[in-house]
């Protein structure tokens, strides 16, 4: 069946966002094309209100530079406002539920958006709001990261489908899973290259196996970065110590030795394969300074892209008409 950008876009409206898998190819589809009008109307000083008197809650349970500040500016440069709620000061760092803190969010705001740790609560707190809620990062996921790193790699190289793209690193964590399911949803190969016992979540790899098949593309596991990277356009990579992660730096540090993104690695990728990190990065530990601060690296692109790809979820989800 196919569907018009219209009717796309009304399913949109009023809607989680909680993981990439959540979202046809359609919809995906449309929140990039959305970003990219977002980017354009941004970068010519075009007041674009359409959020105009809506109010956001961002509830942070971890630390935050790109996605509080970009979700921020993004809900000021769409008319509305936004409320910065660190848990440690919320009653909820306190024990109050998370259902009686959607209830209560919901009398108040338009949408919430939250970071935290375990992917469940975030489904909670959709499960209990009567306004949308936006995942801004749990241990499993990151589709607002995922959103922008599509619109970047579209942006530099015109396309997405039939691309080759490989992830080197930490396999069991967001960025890992929500590339997989990006990847897989438009159609572009990935291959996540980890050390034994850091693969991706096995549940979340076989539905992004089905959903590329669907779709003519490939995914796959190895723990041979040098196999992922052969002949790849584009290569991404995380931190080796996510947040939460903390207690076993030793241990992963030790673990990840020979996953670094570096320049040996490298030259066996295409030869203007691109280079993406959501950042923090950490050089001379997942990458060389040589890579990320190199010629290939768009890893500030990136992080720009995640204001425009945010605003495109916040209008689609929030917008009254
Ligand atoms: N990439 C990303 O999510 O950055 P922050 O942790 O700074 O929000
Ligand atoms: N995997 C990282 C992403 C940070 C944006 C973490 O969870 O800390």
């Amino acid at each position: 069946m196919v569907t018009t950008d219209r009717e796309t876009a009304f399913a949109l409206k009023g809607r989680d966002y909680l993981t990439i898998a959540d979202f046809t190819t359609d919809e995906l589809h449309l929140l990039l094309k959305q970003a990219a009008d977002m980017k354009a109307l941004t970068k010519k000083h075009i007041p674009h209100p359409y959020l105009s008197g809506k109010t956001l809650a961002m509830i942070f349970e971890k630390s935050s530079t790109r996605t509080r500040v970009s979700f921020e500016v993004g809900m000021y440069q769409l008319g509305g406002s936004a409320l910065f709620l660190s848990s440690r000061d919320m009653q909820l760092g306190r024990g109050e539920t998370i259902a009686d803190t959607a209830k209560v969010l919901s009398r108040f705001v338009d949408g919430i958006m939250i970071r935290t740790f375990e992917h469940q609560k975030v489904v909670g707190l959709a499960e209990q709001a009567s306004v949308p809620v936006i995942n801004g990062l749990t241990d499993e996921h990151h589709p607002t990261q995922v959103l922008a790193d599509l619109l970047t790699i579209y942006e530099h190289e015109g396309r997405l489908k039939g691309l080759k793209a490989c992830f080197i690193g930490d396999g069991y964590n967001n960025m890992a899973h929500s590339l997989l399911e990006g990847a897989a949803a438009v159609g572009m190969d990935l291959t996540v290259a980890s050390p034994e016992g850091y693969e991706p979540d096995q549940k979340i790899f076989k539905a992004a196996e089905a959903r590329a098949e669907e779709n003519g593309c490939h995914v796959a596991v190895t723990h041979s970065p040098q196999e992922a990277v052969e002949g790849c356009d584009i290569i991404i990579t995380d931190t080796w110590l996510s947040m939460g992660d903390e207690n076993e730096q030793e241990k992963r540090l030790h673990d990840f030795q020979g996953y670094q993104v570096n320049d040996t690695l490298v030259a066996r990728a295409k030869p203007d394969y691109l280079f993406l990190h959501c950042l923090p990065a950490h050089r001379g530990e997942e990458v060389a300074a040589s890579v990320i601060d190199g010629p290939h690296s768009i890893v500030f692109d990136e992080a720009e892209n995640r204001l425009h790809a945010h605003k495109a979820i916040l209008k689609c989800l929030l917008e009254s008409n």
